[in-house]
């Protein structure tokens, strides 16, 4: 298959253009290269004969309309978007511009594309959203599909909007599009201002560890290349029109999860403190909501997926990858220092 993946320069995208190149699908990466992006991140296949890389803008409908027209992909993976709450509580315009007008850009791009092809059955259109769109859970219950929306932050609401609209495109149009909505990705290339890096790189640098409020908020952790094999599972045998929720089983409180990351290092890179010494616990974000929490039976009943590694695993995996690869986070640093990452 032939795929064009949006935001394939970014933590998740990248690991979709990564393993989508190993399964043998040709991979057109269309990225506009934000602060988010990184080319080192697709260092691995970029040189694959099936890979090409399109630097344009999903709000750019004449420079989609140029990438598909010369591309002709089978299907379209959506990942670009503004993806850091932090951000989008200090200046949501952008989540606006990218994820709303954007998503509306290119479903209009594809739709006309589509159209053009004779409306192939066998055409999807792939979104790739998050469970923020659910709003936030007490100690109990999990989200489920059929869960109504209630997205508290800029970036969820722009979140929830896009899923809206990708709906109303098949609804209206007819145009094949399956839907997913996960929980929070960790693992290898994640950018330095998202909490797990942000933990790994300050405990070994000896700077504090910032904790929003009690560290009690709870994540369902998902391990990137578990989410991109779901992923590209969903888009070769999911039903159109369909969405699934995409968990990795893996519910951990922040101050739980900071703690076993600052025990693996204890264990790669002794000191003769531990490094839970420099956890700090720092002002709470505005509506910071408690608990997510994906209830993944759809996804594991209908298409027989489920996550590969336990959270332990994953971190271990994910710690062992920032000490083996350096040359790749130190240049970022910069960047993320300015914004001193906390917990999302
Ligand atoms: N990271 C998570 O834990 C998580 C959880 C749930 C859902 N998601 C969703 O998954 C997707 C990918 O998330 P991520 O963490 O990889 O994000 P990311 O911020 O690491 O990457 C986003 C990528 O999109 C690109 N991009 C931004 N604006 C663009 C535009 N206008 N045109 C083209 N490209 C543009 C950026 O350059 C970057 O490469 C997003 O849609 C996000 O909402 C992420």
């Amino acid at each position: 298959m032939k795929i064009l993946v949006t935001g394939g320069a970014g933590f998740i995208g990248s690991a979709v253009v990564r393993q989508g190149i190993r399964r043998g699908h040709e991979i057109v990466n269309l990225d506009a290269l934000t602060y988010a992006a990184n080319l080192a991140n697709v260092a691995p296949v970029s040189n694959a004969p099936g890979y090409a890389f399109e630097k344009v803008s999903i709000t750019d409908r004449a420079g989609l309309d140029d990438v598909l027209a010369r591309h002709r992909p089978d299907a379209v993976m959506h990942l670009a978007a503004e993806s850091h709450v932090d951000r989008s509580i200090d200046g949501p315009a952008a989540f606006i511009e990218t994820n709303v007008t954007g998503t509306y850009t290119l479903l209009e791009a594809a739709r006309s594309y589509w159209t053009a092809e004779g409306k192939p059955e066998s055409f999807r259109f792939h979104h790739i959203s998050t469970d923020e769109v659910f709003g936030s859970l007490g100690p109990t219950g999990k989200f489920t599909e059929d869960t109504p929306y209630d997205p508290r932050s800029p970036y969820s609401a722009s979140k929830a909007s896009s899923d809206h609209l990708v709906r109303a495109w098949h609804e209206t149009y007819g145009l094949p599009v399956v839907l997913t909505n996960c929980s929070n990705n960790y693992g290898p290339y994640h950018f330095p201002e998202k909490l797990i890096p942000v933990v790994i790189l300050n405990a070994l640098h000896g700077r504090a560890i910032p904790v929003y409020g009690a560290g009690e908020n709870v994540r369902d952790w998902l391990y990137v290349e578990d989410h991109a094999d779901a992923l590209l599972l969903v888009l070769e045998q999911g039903v159109v029109g369909r969405s699934y929720n995409i968990g990795g089983e893996n519910e951990a409180r922040n101050i739980d999860l900071v703690r076993t990351i600052c025990r693996l290092l204890d264990e790669r890179r002794p000191h003769a403190a531990p490094h839970d010494r420099l956890v700090e616990f720092v002002t709470d974000r505005p509506g910071h909501d408690l608990r997510y929490a994906i209830d993944p039976s759809r996804i594991r009943e209908e298409l027989g997926w489920r996550p590969s590694v336990t959270l332990e695993e994953g971190l271990a995996k994910t710690v062992d990858w920032y000490l083996a690869n350096e040359e790749w986070w130190r240049p970022l640093l910069t960047v993320a220092m300015e914004r001193r990452g906390k917990a999302s």
